[in-house]
């Protein structure tokens, strides 16, 4: 039962956008509405380097890869350039086994080693108990709410914005 947490390589894509298209068909935990291709997610990891803003851990447990955790750019004006986005998601098999945590760890721990990280932002559709307590596990303090901040699925939803110093 080896649990390895290491950063993403293209061999990881196809596992990953599985496991991102099953929560963006079956929930409102994202608010991507449509399933994303293969090709999709190689133009999104081309964003990724094992230093900087944009970072990519993935968790592999028995050989398989089973989650990730990404910073990602936070907003289009450069000034926000300092600020990444998180995202995480652990495959539906897999939640509660402690994997969210280490993998989402690493990323925090490489971020806060970054010197041109200086904050992280997670945004959290509400109700997510699991991703609620794991942001604030992990040091995230709650920044702000947008109320009805996204439309999915027939409803409008809050949205919670979770924000992590990384020690600066
Ligand atoms: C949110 C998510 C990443 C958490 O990862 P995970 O591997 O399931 O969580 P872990 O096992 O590492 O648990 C971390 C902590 O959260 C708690 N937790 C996990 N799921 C929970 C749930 N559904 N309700 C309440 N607490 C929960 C755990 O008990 C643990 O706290 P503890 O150590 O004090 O007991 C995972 O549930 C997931 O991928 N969910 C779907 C996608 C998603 O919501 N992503 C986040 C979008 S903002």
């Amino acid at each position: 039962m080896a649990t390895i947490i290491r950063r993403g390589q293209e061999a990881d894509l196809p596992a990953l956008r599985d496991i991102l298209n099953h929560y963006i068909l079956n929930t409102v935990v994202t608010f991507e509405m449509v399933e994303l291709s293969l090709e999709n997610r190689k133009t999104w990891f081309t964003q990724f380097r094992d230093e900087g803003r944009y970072q990519l851990m993935v968790v592999e447990k028995d050989e398989q890869t089973v989650g990730y955790a990404a910073s990602l750019r936070f907003h289009q004006r450069p000034a926000y350039g300092p600020s990444v986005m998180t995202s995480i998601y652990i495959h539906p098999d897999h939640l509660g086994e402690g994997l969210g945590e280490k993998v989402y760890s690493a990323l925090l721990d490489n971020l806060s080693a970054e010197p041109e990280a200086h904050r992280a932002y997670g945004l959290v559709v509400l109700p997510n108990p699991g991703s609620v307590k794991l942001h604030e596990k992990l040091g995230f303090e709650q920044a702000g709410l947008l109320h009805e901040g996204g439309y999915k699925f027939g409803k409008y939803h809050d949205v919670r914005i979770y924000e992590h110093r990384l020690g600066k």
